[in-house]
């Protein structure tokens, strides 16, 4: 079996992976992509780590069952409490959110004051913070969770006055903290660019997980030998969700940036 021909396996709490497999289209064009959201369970971001290590490893095998050369883990809830586990417990290379962004932050920061925002639940896992830490521990971490956001984002408001005043608020610390790069630790926080870069002006540079992981999932993949190179047509998209596909595939095209393909509904507990 040729298995750099085989597709890369996508997983996230819901939707907001998308983001993800966005910037892994435009990276890698050539690659055919499983993608599975678990809009049953959404969200992760504040759920307990046990259930989220869970879903992640049921989210995990069920990409596996679609012979994936790779996994993805989109969401930054799961790849902070789950990837160890992922990458002891399964035998395909798996790949988070945390270090890439993670080392896109300390290549930006040029004052080493670095802001970083998430859900309750990666915040509190800390997982940015030790990545960071362990490569440079001269730098000043400010971390706040913003768990309004998603909701926020989910409703279509990205440019909202309501979306606004929560990021004021939610910024107002850490810009107070003379921050100079901010990590958007969140699938979904990559749709509020435009107006997060309003609040926080040009001196503070943003960090998007779901770009610098699209790019060291290239990397990585180039370093095994499993990148399709000899592919010339574009690669797929095949999205599964755990719940209704309506409201999916209503709200996936703006975080995927184009529109999806057929999406199926699976019931993980009966694959
Ligand atoms: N995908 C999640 C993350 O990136 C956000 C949504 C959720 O809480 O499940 O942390």
């Amino acid at each position: 079996m040729n298995l750099a021909a085989q597709p890369i396996g996508v997983f996230d709490s819901g939707i907001g992976g998308l983001t993800v497999v966005r910037q892994l289209r435009r990276l890698l064009p050539h690659e055919d992509l499983v993608y599975l959201g678990d809009t049953a369970r959404v969200p992760y971001g504040t759920k307990s780590p046990a259930a989220v290590v869970r879903f992640a490893c049921e989210d995990t095998q069920f990409l596996l069952r679609h012979n994936v050369k790779a996994v993805v883990v989109a969401c930054n809830t799961a790849s902070a409490w789950a990837l160890s586990t992922l990458t002891q417990r399964f035998d395909v290379p798996v790949f988070g959110v945390i270090l890439p962004g993670a080392r896109a932050a300390l290549d930006t920061t040029r004052v080493g004051r670095i802001g970083i925002i998430a859900t309750n639940a990666t915040i509190r896992s800390m997982a940015y913070n030790k990545a960071i830490l362990a490569r440079n521990d001269t730098v000043q971490l400010y971390a706040r969770a913003c768990p309004l956001l998603v909701p926020l984002v989910e409703e279509g408001w990205m440019d909202h006055p309501v979306t606004r005043a929560a990021l004021r608020e939610y910024l107002r610390p850490l810009l107070r903290r003379r921050i100079d790069t901010l990590v958007l630790g969140c699938t979904h926080y990559p749709l509020l660019k435009t107006a997060i870069s309003k609040i926080v002006g040009p001196r503070v540079r943003l960090v998007d997980s779901a770009e610098t992981c699209a790019e060291f999932v290239r990397e990585r993949l180039a370093h095994l030998r499993l990148l399709n190179t000899r592919r010339r047509r574009a690669g797929t998209i095949q999205p599964f969700v755990t719940d209704e596909v309506e409201r999916f595939s209503t709200v996936a095209a703006q975080f995927l940036g184009e529109a999806v393909e057929t999406v199926i509904k699976v019931d993980l507990a009966a694959v």
